[in-house]
């Protein structure tokens, strides 16, 4: 586990891979405000979208919902970004939709297409909207199509970044503690119950996001910080969290979180001797 307010190499350690496999620890960055946070996590997005269009010809992001990644998205339209990512080999996926319509306030898709899409006129083609206003079970099934066909012609099926939010839960994308969408081992994308909400969600699944090349959880605000010091402190409880579960192999996850998250994360012990 290393604490760190600089970015640091992402590769996991070496060690990791001899012995049995344990998540490597996530990499926690600190900053001291949202919006030094969001240019953190935009020079990261730059750096592998570029990475990944020099190698394959296509970036392959998967946004998160909520509100916290709004200021990362409405920057990444804003100078340097808006001319230096290759938008045009981008491909954006979904982490997970509200079963609503898309121009539902509560929809993720509205909220990203209102800060990022539409500002940087995004053609459809390259956006693959989760239908929230379909029946779940069909949206999903329709979803995990469209995802294959993404992955056509490529080598591996992988996102090349995945971003993600947490909930006070420890909840990542709609996959909320105890609910079905944890136990799915083979599809991608489920819809997942969730009786916490009382409502229904469409949500990527551990064994897609697990296959992301990176990621990134995005956490503020104090309401966050006991969650990232339970999930990302030092001891882990995957069976309580599941953004702990988000661990792909030999993938150094990062933590990017402000001062006021990170605020319950306990100090490192004083090194002996
Ligand atoms: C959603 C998200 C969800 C979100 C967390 C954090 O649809 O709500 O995908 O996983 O990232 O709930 O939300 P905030 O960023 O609003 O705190």
């Amino acid at each position: 586990m290393i604490v760190s307010d600089q970015p640091g190499p992402t590769e996991a350690e070496p060690e990791a891979a001899a012995s049995p496999w344990r998540p490597t620890p996530p990499q926690i960055h600190k900053f001291k405000s949202p919006e030094l946070l969001a240019e953190a996590a935009a020079k990261r997005f730059l750096e592998t979208a570029r990475h990944a269009v020099e190698k394959s010809d296509r970036f392959i992001v998967v946004l998160a919902g909520g509100s916290t990644p709004r200021s990362l998205y409405r920057l990444l339209t804003e100078s340097p970004y808006r001319e230096k990512v290759p938008w045009r080999q981008t491909y954006f996926v979904f982490g997970d939709e509200r079963c609503v319509p898309p121009d539902d306030e509560t929809s993720n898709y509205r909220m990203v297409h209102e800060v990022l899409l539409g500002p940087l006129e995004i053609p459809g083609t390259r956006v693959l909207r989760m239908k929230g206003e379909q029946v779940p079970v069909d949206a999903a099934r329709r979803y995990e199509v469209r995802l294959s066909d993404l992955f056509l012609n490529l080598p591996k099926r992988r996102f090349d970044l995945t971003l993600l939010g947490i909930g006070k839960d420890g909840h990542t994308a709609s996959l909320f503690p105890g609910t079905a969408a944890l136990e799915e081992q083979e599809r991608w994308v489920v819809a997942n119950e969730v009786p916490q909400l009382g409502a229904w969600r469409l949500t990527l699944t551990l064994r897609s996001l697990n296959a992301s090349g990176r990621v990134i959880f995005l956490a503020t605000g104090e309401d966050k910080a006991q969650v990232i010091a339970e999930a990302f402190g030092g001891v882990e409880h995957p069976e309580r969290h599941p953004c702990e579960r988000v661990a792909p192999l030999h993938v150094r996850r990062e933590v990017l979180i402000d001062y006021p998250a990170a605020s319950k994360i306990p100090a490192p012990e004083p090194a002996s001797g």
